[in-house]
């Protein structure tokens, strides 16, 4: 019989044969008899093609075979509880790497997220990589992150999404409009008045395209914007309307700079996912804040 057909189980009992040099002990030491330490061993003899011990009375002797092969096999349980602890290691959640992708518009909410988990977990290492809608599917296509945010879930996407967050999208304007007094106001008074609105494609501005074609109302658009911070400035500066998450609102309302306008249909409801492509196996730290998301519904106060 060849060498490869050796058991782990063999050469472990033989190691701790090796060590004792007496059957009864290493018997003991294995919870076994030691008649059924004795099959195993005779079994391993002829596998390595010789001899592993003499006996001479009470007292064993390895053979020169024996001692090459009780080295061998300390190799190998060494080295399969190393494999033991790296992989260990990989499944530590403690330890671990959070590879995660945002999009611009989650900045205002997920790094406070990302911030309450690391203090549940503060050994772990967090890569945030905060980008525009283009980049976060590219990301996702490469399989470049573990998890990510966004808003609108592209259609047809053949990933899991996860959604874990209200996200109402409201109608700002000017803190002095004249509507900020209106109440109810239809949607179609709107089309009067001029948009600032985020960028083509962006999850935000699809939002509120739906919202207006879907009631067959045309908006004037007068200015295009990639960023929230900027389409903020303009409309607190009376450029005009604007349709952002209330999530990147906040602290304008609060120091009364714009104002969420009360439109019939808004807020409209939309919600924050967390993503992963199909099938990802993700690692434990992943999945650790993937149920941190799900469980923790409610957004941290800032
Ligand atoms: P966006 O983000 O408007 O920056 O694309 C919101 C979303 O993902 O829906």
């Amino acid at each position: 019989m060849p060498l490869r057909h050796v058991t782990l189980h063999q050469l472990r009992i033989f190691t701790v044969l090796a060590r004792h040099l007496n059957m009864t002990r290493a018997a003991r030491e294995l919870h076994q008899t030691p008649a059924a330490l004795s099959i195993q061993i005779k079994q391993l003899a002829e596998y390595a093609g010789a001899p592993l011990y003499e006996q001479v009375g009470k007292k064993l002797f390895l053979t020169a075979s024996g001692e090459a092969v009780e080295r061998a096999g300390r190799d190998i349980l060494r080295r399969l509880e190393s494999l033991t602890q790296e992989l260990d290691a990989h499944r530590n959640v403690e330890r671990g790497l959070l590879r995660l992708a945002i999009i611009t518009t989650a900045e205002y909410f997920a790094p406070r997220l990302v911030g309450a988990f690391c203090q549940e977990y503060p050994g772990i290492e967090v890569r945030l990589e905060i980008v525009n809608r283009d980049s976060i599917l590219e990301r996702l296509k490469q399989n470049l992150d573990d998890l990510y945010i966004m808003g609108q879930v592209p259609e047809g996407f053949q990933g899991t999404a996860y959604p874990f967050l209200d996200n109402p999208i409201v109608l700002i304007a000017p803190a002095d409009h004249p509507l900020t007094q209106a109440t109810a106001i239809a949607p179609e008074r709107l089309a009067e008045e001029s948009f600032i609105l985020r960028e083509e494609g962006s999850g935000t501005r699809m939002t509120a395209e739906n919202f207006f074609r879907e009631r067959g109302i045309q908006l004037r658009v007068r200015m295009t914007m990639s960023s929230n911070e900027a389409v903020k400035q303009l409309v607190a500066g009376g450029l005009g309307l604007s349709v952002l998450s209330r999530n990147t609102v906040a602290a304008e309302v609060a120091a009364g700079d714009v104002a969420i306008l009360d439109v019939a249909g808004f807020p409209i409801l939309r919600h924050w996912h967390v993503v992963h492509r199909r099938n990802k196996r993700l690692p434990a730290v992943a999945e650790r804040f993937l149920s941190f998301l799900l469980r923790d519904r409610s957004l941290p106060q800032s």
